[in-house]
């Protein structure tokens, strides 16, 4: 099975450290992994113009639509970010407020004459998503809630772990992520319920 890991720090830094002890945990397992880091990405802020609506596709060009097709091409999407100001950094957010509404017209109509929406089958319905946070004290579960509050209206499968799955690194801006013990035990089991969830739906 394939797991994309998308990583929202401008920097090679914590987020990037625990997101690749998943992915390593799980590449052990003999599953696909991919790691895209946004930093070195030019992703521009959803401007609202409704174009997906009709044309089924972001209309911005930028490298949006690449990293758009991983994430359709995954099973399971693990998505991380340091916590800025108590939230999650604006290029991830850049990222999925384009993915999850692209995503949306992609199989549905906008009704402009009945008020009702029903809405079908998504491009990520029954995919599986695993937030991760980092902060260096503290913000890492609302930066979390914004993630899962994403994945839940995408018709995602949100997977937790035997913790909240967040990190706490980066005093002082450090690279430390190696020192959290708890972290990184938490980030293993994380990988093992991927690894479950998985299994138990695909075989
Ligand atoms: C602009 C900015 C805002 C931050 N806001 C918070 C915050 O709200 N709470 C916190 O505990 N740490 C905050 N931090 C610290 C980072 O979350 C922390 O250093 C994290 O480990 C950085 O992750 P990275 O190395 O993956 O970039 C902030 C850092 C920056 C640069």
């Amino acid at each position: 099975m394939k797991i994309v890991a998308l990583c929202g720090s401008p920097r090679q830094g914590n987020t990037e450290y625990y997101l690749k002890e998943v992915l390593q945990a799980l590449a052990a397992k003999n599953h696909d992994t991919l790691f895209i880091p946004l930093r070195n990405k030019e992703i521009n802020q959803c401007n609202g113009c409704y174009k997906c609506v009709e044309h089924k596709k972001c209309v911005i060009n930028d490298d949006f639509s690449a990293v758009f097709t991983e994430m359709i091409e995954a099973d399971c999407i693990l998505a991380g970010s340091p916590v800025y100001n108590g939230s999650i950094t604006p290029r991830l957010k850049a990222l999925l407020d384009r993915a999850g509404f692209s995503a949306r017209w992609m199989k549905n109509q906008m009704s402009t004459t009945d008020k009702k929406y029903n809405w079908g089958e998504m491009v990520f319905s029954r995919k599986l998503f695993a937030p991760v946070t980092v902060a260096r004290k503290t913000g890492q579960t609302f930066a979390l809630a914004q993630l899962a509050l994403w994945a839940s209206v995408n018709d995602f499968i949100i997977l937790g772990s035997n913790y909240w799955p967040v990190g706490t690194a980066g005093v002082s801006g450090k690279v430390n992520a190696d020192e959290d013990a708890e972290g990184a035990s938490i980030m293993a089991h994380l990988a093992e319920n991927i690894d479950f969830l998985l299994n138990k739906i695909h075989n």
